[in-house]
Protein backbone atom coordinates (compact mmCIF):
# COMPACT_ATOMS: atom_id res chain seq x y z
CA UNK A 1 0.00 0.00 0.00
CA UNK A 2 1.21 3.54 -0.43
CA UNK A 3 -0.51 6.31 0.48
CA UNK A 4 1.12 9.16 -2.08
CA UNK A 5 -1.18 12.15 -2.00
CA UNK A 6 -0.62 15.73 -3.62
CA UNK A 7 -1.57 18.09 -0.45
CA UNK A 8 0.07 20.87 -1.36
CA UNK A 9 3.07 22.06 -0.12
CA UNK A 10 2.89 23.96 3.20
CA UNK A 11 3.34 27.48 2.75
CA UNK A 12 6.94 29.16 3.46
CA UNK A 13 10.00 27.09 4.86
CA UNK A 14 8.56 27.38 8.60
CA UNK A 15 5.12 25.86 6.94
CA UNK A 16 3.72 28.61 8.32
CA UNK A 17 0.81 28.99 6.71
CA UNK A 18 -0.33 25.36 5.63
CA UNK A 19 -3.73 24.43 5.18
CA UNK A 20 -3.42 20.69 4.49
CA UNK A 21 -6.50 18.25 5.83
CA UNK A 22 -6.64 15.03 5.29
CA UNK A 23 -8.83 11.92 7.09
CA UNK A 24 -7.85 8.31 7.45
CA UNK A 25 -9.19 4.94 8.49
CA UNK A 26 -7.24 2.04 10.38
CA UNK A 27 -8.48 -0.85 12.02
CA UNK A 28 -7.06 -2.52 15.09
CA UNK A 29 -4.26 -5.39 15.36
CA UNK A 30 -4.45 -8.11 17.68
CA UNK A 31 -0.89 -9.58 18.51
CA UNK A 32 -0.19 -13.64 18.15
CA UNK A 33 3.34 -12.90 19.08
CA UNK A 34 3.46 -9.96 21.56
CA UNK A 35 5.01 -6.81 22.04
CA UNK A 36 5.76 -6.57 25.67
CA UNK A 37 8.58 -3.73 26.52
CA UNK A 38 10.56 -1.20 25.25
CA UNK A 39 14.18 -0.79 25.20
CA UNK A 40 14.04 2.95 24.12
CA UNK A 41 11.27 4.93 25.32
CA UNK A 42 11.64 7.91 23.58
CA UNK A 43 11.85 6.37 19.83
CA UNK A 44 9.37 2.76 20.91
CA UNK A 45 11.61 0.54 20.10
CA UNK A 46 10.73 -3.10 21.73
CA UNK A 47 13.04 -5.83 22.82
CA UNK A 48 11.23 -8.34 20.53
CA UNK A 49 9.49 -8.30 17.27
CA UNK A 50 5.54 -9.29 17.39
CA UNK A 51 3.12 -10.16 14.64
CA UNK A 52 -0.49 -9.52 14.80
CA UNK A 53 -3.79 -9.71 12.37
CA UNK A 54 -5.48 -6.73 11.75
CA UNK A 55 -9.11 -6.81 12.42
CA UNK A 56 -11.83 -5.86 10.57
CA UNK A 57 -14.22 -4.71 13.32
CA UNK A 58 -13.43 -1.41 15.59
CA UNK A 59 -12.30 1.00 12.71
CA UNK A 60 -11.25 4.52 13.74
CA UNK A 61 -11.58 7.30 11.32
CA UNK A 62 -9.20 10.34 11.89
CA UNK A 63 -9.54 13.64 9.94
CA UNK A 64 -6.55 16.18 11.22
CA UNK A 65 -6.93 19.85 9.74
CA UNK A 66 -3.78 22.30 9.87
CA UNK A 67 -4.80 25.71 11.84
CA UNK A 68 -2.55 28.46 11.30
CA UNK A 69 -4.48 30.56 13.48
CA UNK A 70 -4.01 28.25 16.51
CA UNK A 71 -1.51 28.96 19.15
CA UNK A 72 -2.02 24.83 20.51
CA UNK A 73 -3.40 21.67 19.13
CA UNK A 74 -6.68 20.59 20.06
CA UNK A 75 -7.92 16.94 19.53
CA UNK A 76 -11.59 15.19 20.02
CA UNK A 77 -12.47 11.74 20.60
CA UNK A 78 -16.14 11.05 19.44
CA UNK A 79 -16.75 14.49 19.90
CA UNK A 80 -15.51 15.02 23.19
CA UNK A 81 -12.62 17.23 23.55
CA UNK A 82 -8.91 15.81 24.72
CA UNK A 83 -7.42 16.37 27.35
CA UNK A 84 -4.57 15.42 30.05
CA UNK A 85 -2.21 12.19 28.57
CA UNK A 86 -4.23 11.62 25.92
CA UNK A 87 -3.97 15.53 24.23
CA UNK A 88 -0.59 14.79 25.75
CA UNK A 89 0.64 12.34 23.26
CA UNK A 90 -1.50 13.29 20.69
CA UNK A 91 0.13 16.42 20.58
CA UNK A 92 4.12 14.82 21.21
CA UNK A 93 2.95 12.93 17.79
CA UNK A 94 1.73 16.20 15.74
CA UNK A 95 4.90 17.81 16.91
CA UNK A 96 7.33 14.68 15.49
CA UNK A 97 5.31 14.99 12.41
CA UNK A 98 5.89 18.93 12.34
CA UNK A 99 9.37 18.48 12.94
CA UNK A 100 9.79 15.63 9.85
CA UNK A 101 7.74 18.68 7.73
CA UNK A 102 9.46 21.36 8.74
CA UNK A 103 5.91 23.34 10.22
CA UNK A 104 4.87 25.50 13.25
CA UNK A 105 1.54 24.99 12.11
CA UNK A 106 -1.22 23.43 15.04
CA UNK A 107 -3.58 20.83 14.19
CA UNK A 108 -7.26 20.00 14.86
CA UNK A 109 -7.95 16.31 15.42
CA UNK A 110 -10.94 14.79 14.72
CA UNK A 111 -11.42 11.06 15.83
CA UNK A 112 -14.13 8.41 15.45
CA UNK A 113 -13.51 5.29 17.17
CA UNK A 114 -15.42 2.28 17.13
CA UNK A 115 -13.18 0.43 19.96
CA UNK A 116 -13.70 0.25 23.42
CA UNK A 117 -11.34 2.53 24.51
CA UNK A 118 -9.23 1.57 26.85
CA UNK A 119 -10.12 -1.93 27.33
CA UNK A 120 -7.00 -4.07 26.22
CA UNK A 121 -8.65 -4.21 22.48
CA UNK A 122 -6.00 -1.91 21.16
CA UNK A 123 -7.87 1.24 20.53
CA UNK A 124 -4.00 3.17 20.25
CA UNK A 125 -2.83 0.94 17.59
CA UNK A 126 -5.94 2.03 14.93
CA UNK A 127 -5.59 5.26 16.62
CA UNK A 128 -2.47 6.10 16.35
CA UNK A 129 -2.12 4.40 12.69
CA UNK A 130 -4.68 6.55 11.65
CA UNK A 131 -3.45 9.88 12.78
CA UNK A 132 0.06 8.94 11.59
CA UNK A 133 -1.71 8.68 8.05
CA UNK A 134 -3.61 11.55 8.51
CA UNK A 135 -0.97 14.01 9.85
CA UNK A 136 1.53 13.04 6.93
CA UNK A 137 -0.81 13.89 4.04
CA UNK A 138 -2.09 16.45 6.16
CA UNK A 139 1.66 18.47 6.79
CA UNK A 140 2.58 17.28 3.21
CA UNK A 141 4.80 14.33 4.41
CA UNK A 142 5.21 11.58 1.12
CA UNK A 143 5.85 8.82 2.94
CA UNK A 144 5.05 5.06 1.69
CA UNK A 145 3.34 2.49 4.31
CA UNK A 146 6.85 1.14 5.49
CA UNK A 147 7.99 4.92 6.49
CA UNK A 148 4.65 5.49 7.69
CA UNK A 149 4.63 2.23 9.95
CA UNK A 150 7.74 3.56 11.71
CA UNK A 151 5.87 7.10 12.30
CA UNK A 152 2.78 5.09 13.99
CA UNK A 153 5.19 3.29 15.84
CA UNK A 154 6.49 6.56 17.22
CA UNK A 155 2.84 7.41 18.81
CA UNK A 156 2.09 3.48 20.02
CA UNK A 157 4.06 0.46 19.04
CA UNK A 158 1.02 -1.86 18.42
CA UNK A 159 0.02 0.91 15.83
CA UNK A 160 2.94 0.31 13.43
CA UNK A 161 1.41 -3.00 12.81
CA UNK A 162 -1.94 -1.62 11.93
CA UNK A 163 -0.52 0.21 9.08
CA UNK A 164 -1.21 -3.25 7.20
CA UNK A 165 -3.99 -5.95 6.95
CA UNK A 166 -3.73 -9.52 7.41
CA UNK A 167 -0.80 -11.08 9.30
CA UNK A 168 1.71 -8.19 10.05
CA UNK A 169 5.30 -8.87 11.32
CA UNK A 170 6.81 -5.53 13.44
CA UNK A 171 10.92 -5.82 13.47
CA UNK A 172 12.35 -4.76 16.81
CA UNK A 173 15.42 -3.88 14.43
CA UNK A 174 19.23 -4.02 15.42
CA UNK A 175 19.61 -3.49 19.41
CA UNK A 176 23.55 -1.68 18.19
CA UNK A 177 24.13 0.86 16.21
CA UNK A 178 22.81 4.74 16.43
CA UNK A 179 19.57 5.85 16.81
CA UNK A 180 18.74 6.92 13.40
CA UNK A 181 19.94 3.16 12.12
CA UNK A 182 17.52 1.39 15.22
CA UNK A 183 15.16 4.23 14.28
CA UNK A 184 14.97 2.71 10.25
CA UNK A 185 15.47 -1.27 11.16
CA UNK A 186 12.09 -0.96 13.38
CA UNK A 187 8.77 -1.31 11.11
CA UNK A 188 6.23 -3.27 10.26
CA UNK A 189 4.99 -5.47 7.03
CA UNK A 190 2.79 -7.85 5.83
CA UNK A 191 3.49 -11.67 6.35
CA UNK A 192 2.49 -14.26 3.60
CA UNK A 193 0.05 -16.57 5.13
CA UNK A 194 -0.69 -19.46 3.11
CA UNK A 195 -4.75 -20.49 2.62
CA UNK A 196 -5.96 -19.84 6.00
CA UNK A 197 -9.21 -18.64 6.30
CA UNK A 198 -9.17 -17.39 10.52
CA UNK A 199 -11.59 -15.51 12.72
CA UNK A 200 -11.02 -13.92 16.09
CA UNK A 201 -13.84 -14.05 18.29
CA UNK A 202 -13.49 -11.00 21.02
CA UNK A 203 -14.80 -11.26 24.23
CA UNK A 204 -15.69 -8.37 25.85
CA UNK A 205 -15.78 -8.95 29.14
CA UNK A 206 -14.84 -5.72 30.52
CA UNK A 207 -14.86 -2.64 28.38
CA UNK A 208 -13.83 0.18 31.02
CA UNK A 209 -10.69 1.42 31.31
CA UNK A 210 -8.04 -0.52 32.56
CA UNK A 211 -6.35 0.59 35.85
CA UNK A 212 -2.30 0.03 35.13
CA UNK A 213 -1.44 1.83 31.20
CA UNK A 214 0.28 -0.81 28.94
CA UNK A 215 3.34 1.37 29.06
CA UNK A 216 3.33 1.67 32.98
CA UNK A 217 3.25 -1.90 32.90
CA UNK A 218 5.78 -2.69 30.44
CA UNK A 219 8.30 -0.62 32.41
CA UNK A 220 7.62 -2.19 35.36
CA UNK A 221 7.87 -6.13 33.88
CA UNK A 222 11.24 -5.02 32.17
CA UNK A 223 12.50 -3.38 35.00
CA UNK A 224 11.55 -5.69 37.71
CA UNK A 225 10.24 -9.23 36.72
CA UNK A 226 12.52 -12.06 36.55
CA UNK A 227 10.80 -13.89 33.47
CA UNK A 228 10.77 -10.94 31.61
CA UNK A 229 14.27 -11.91 29.44
CA UNK A 230 13.31 -15.31 29.47
CA UNK A 231 10.23 -15.02 27.66
CA UNK A 232 11.87 -12.60 25.55
CA UNK A 233 14.27 -14.97 24.70
CA UNK A 234 11.71 -17.64 23.88
CA UNK A 235 9.28 -15.21 22.15
CA UNK A 236 11.91 -14.65 19.15
CA UNK A 237 11.33 -18.83 19.48
CA UNK A 238 7.85 -18.43 18.81
CA UNK A 239 8.33 -15.71 16.18
CA UNK A 240 9.86 -18.08 14.06
CA UNK A 241 8.00 -21.12 13.99
CA UNK A 242 4.79 -19.11 14.00
CA UNK A 243 5.90 -17.83 10.27
CA UNK A 244 6.26 -21.31 9.40
CA UNK A 245 3.19 -22.23 10.44
CA UNK A 246 1.84 -19.55 8.46
CA UNK A 247 3.41 -20.35 5.73
CA UNK A 248 2.27 -23.63 5.46
CA UNK A 249 -1.03 -22.35 6.35
CA UNK A 250 -1.12 -24.40 9.62
CA UNK A 251 -3.83 -23.00 11.81
CA UNK A 252 -3.89 -25.23 14.90
CA UNK A 253 0.34 -24.39 15.68
CA UNK A 254 -0.92 -21.14 15.38
CA UNK A 255 -3.38 -20.82 17.49
CA UNK A 256 -0.61 -23.09 19.84
CA UNK A 257 1.74 -20.70 19.70
CA UNK A 258 -0.02 -17.43 20.00
CA UNK A 259 -1.76 -19.05 23.17
CA UNK A 260 1.37 -20.05 24.92
CA UNK A 261 3.23 -16.98 23.85
CA UNK A 262 0.39 -15.00 25.19
CA UNK A 263 0.28 -16.66 28.59
CA UNK A 264 4.28 -16.41 29.23
CA UNK A 265 3.66 -12.39 28.75
CA UNK A 266 0.70 -12.55 31.38
CA UNK A 267 3.36 -14.53 33.64
CA UNK A 268 5.79 -12.02 33.14
CA UNK A 269 3.65 -9.20 34.19
CA UNK A 270 2.54 -11.63 37.33
CA UNK A 271 5.89 -11.95 37.86
CA UNK A 272 6.45 -8.07 38.03
CA UNK A 273 6.84 -6.36 41.27
CA UNK A 274 3.95 -5.36 42.31
CA UNK A 275 2.59 -7.55 40.16
CA UNK A 276 0.38 -6.72 37.00
CA UNK A 277 -2.52 -8.70 36.44
CA UNK A 278 -5.05 -7.93 33.97
CA UNK A 279 -6.77 -11.38 33.86
CA UNK A 280 -10.21 -11.79 35.55
CA UNK A 281 -12.07 -14.60 36.67
CA UNK A 282 -14.30 -13.80 33.46
CA UNK A 283 -11.12 -14.15 31.23
CA UNK A 284 -10.51 -17.70 33.25
CA UNK A 285 -13.90 -19.02 32.55
CA UNK A 286 -13.43 -17.92 29.00
CA UNK A 287 -10.07 -19.80 28.98
CA UNK A 288 -11.20 -22.96 30.70
CA UNK A 289 -13.99 -22.57 27.98
CA UNK A 290 -11.81 -22.39 24.79
CA UNK A 291 -10.13 -25.60 26.20
CA UNK A 292 -13.44 -27.21 26.49
CA UNK A 293 -13.66 -26.66 23.26
CA UNK A 294 -10.33 -28.42 22.13
CA UNK A 295 -11.49 -31.50 24.33
CA UNK A 296 -14.43 -31.31 21.82
CA UNK A 297 -12.37 -31.55 18.76
CA UNK A 298 -12.60 -27.40 17.97
CA UNK A 299 -9.39 -25.87 16.92
CA UNK A 300 -9.83 -22.65 19.07
CA UNK A 301 -6.62 -21.18 21.18
CA UNK A 302 -6.88 -17.91 23.85
CA UNK A 303 -5.20 -14.90 23.83
CA UNK A 304 -5.39 -11.84 25.78
CA UNK A 305 -3.53 -8.11 25.95
CA UNK A 306 -3.73 -5.77 28.30
CA UNK A 307 -6.74 -6.44 29.81
CA UNK A 308 -9.00 -8.89 30.53
CA UNK A 309 -10.86 -9.35 27.19
CA UNK A 310 -10.27 -12.58 25.73
CA UNK A 311 -9.93 -13.01 21.45
CA UNK A 312 -10.31 -16.94 20.24
CA UNK A 313 -8.53 -17.78 17.41
CA UNK A 314 -10.28 -20.24 14.91
CA UNK A 315 -11.39 -21.41 11.21
CA UNK A 316 -14.20 -18.97 10.19
CA UNK A 317 -15.95 -22.05 9.08
CA UNK A 318 -15.90 -22.85 13.44
CA UNK A 319 -16.45 -19.17 14.49
CA UNK A 320 -20.01 -19.15 14.93
CA UNK A 321 -19.84 -22.42 17.21
CA UNK A 322 -17.24 -20.95 19.20
CA UNK A 323 -19.00 -18.11 19.93
CA UNK A 324 -22.13 -19.55 20.59
CA UNK A 325 -19.51 -21.49 23.38
CA UNK A 326 -18.20 -18.79 24.60
CA UNK A 327 -21.40 -16.24 25.00
CA UNK A 328 -22.65 -19.28 26.74
CA UNK A 329 -19.78 -19.34 29.27
CA UNK A 330 -20.52 -15.99 29.56
CA UNK A 331 -23.78 -14.68 28.94
CA UNK A 332 -24.05 -11.04 30.07
CA UNK A 333 -20.84 -10.16 28.13
CA UNK A 334 -20.46 -8.98 24.47
CA UNK A 335 -19.19 -11.39 22.09
CA UNK A 336 -18.26 -10.52 18.54
CA UNK A 337 -16.66 -11.92 15.81
CA UNK A 338 -14.23 -10.67 13.36
CA UNK A 339 -11.90 -11.51 10.57
CA UNK A 340 -8.50 -10.29 8.87
CA UNK A 341 -8.83 -6.33 8.22
CA UNK A 342 -7.89 -4.29 5.71
CA UNK A 343 -4.04 -2.10 6.17
CA UNK A 344 -4.84 1.87 7.20
CA UNK A 345 -5.47 3.90 4.02
CA UNK A 346 -5.96 7.86 3.52
CA UNK A 347 -9.87 8.29 2.98
CA UNK A 348 -9.74 12.09 1.63
CA UNK A 349 -7.61 15.28 1.72
CA UNK A 350 -9.01 18.77 1.77
CA UNK A 351 -11.75 16.84 3.15
O1 LIG B 1 -0.82 -0.59 22.47
P1 LIG B 1 0.60 -0.48 22.96
O2 LIG B 1 1.54 -0.04 21.88
O3 LIG B 1 0.73 0.29 24.22
O4 LIG B 1 1.05 -1.99 23.34
C1 LIG B 1 0.18 -2.97 23.80
C2 LIG B 1 0.86 -4.28 23.76
C3 LIG B 1 -0.08 -5.49 23.74
O5 LIG B 1 -1.33 -5.15 23.17
C4 LIG B 1 -0.32 -6.04 25.13
C5 LIG B 1 0.56 -6.58 22.90
C6 LIG B 1 0.67 -6.26 21.44
O6 LIG B 1 1.66 -6.68 20.83
O7 LIG B 1 -0.23 -5.61 20.88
Amino acid sequence: MRTEHSTAPVAGPSGQGATGSATAVAHPNIALIKYWGKRDQRLVLPWTSSLSMTLDLFATTTRVRLDPGAGHDTAALNGVPATGETLRRITAFLQLVRETAGSGVRAVVDTENTVPTGAGLASSASGFAALAVAAAAAYGLDLDATALSRLARRGSGSASRSLFGGFVVWHAGAETGTAAEADLGSYAEPVPAAGIDPALVVAVVDAGPKEVSSREAMRRTVDTSPLFRPWAASSEDDLADMRAALRRGDIDAVGEIAERNALGMHATMLAARPAVRYLSSATVTVLDRVLQLRREGIAAYSTMDAGPNVKVLCRRADAERVAGAVRDAVPDDTVLVAGPGPGARLLGEGT
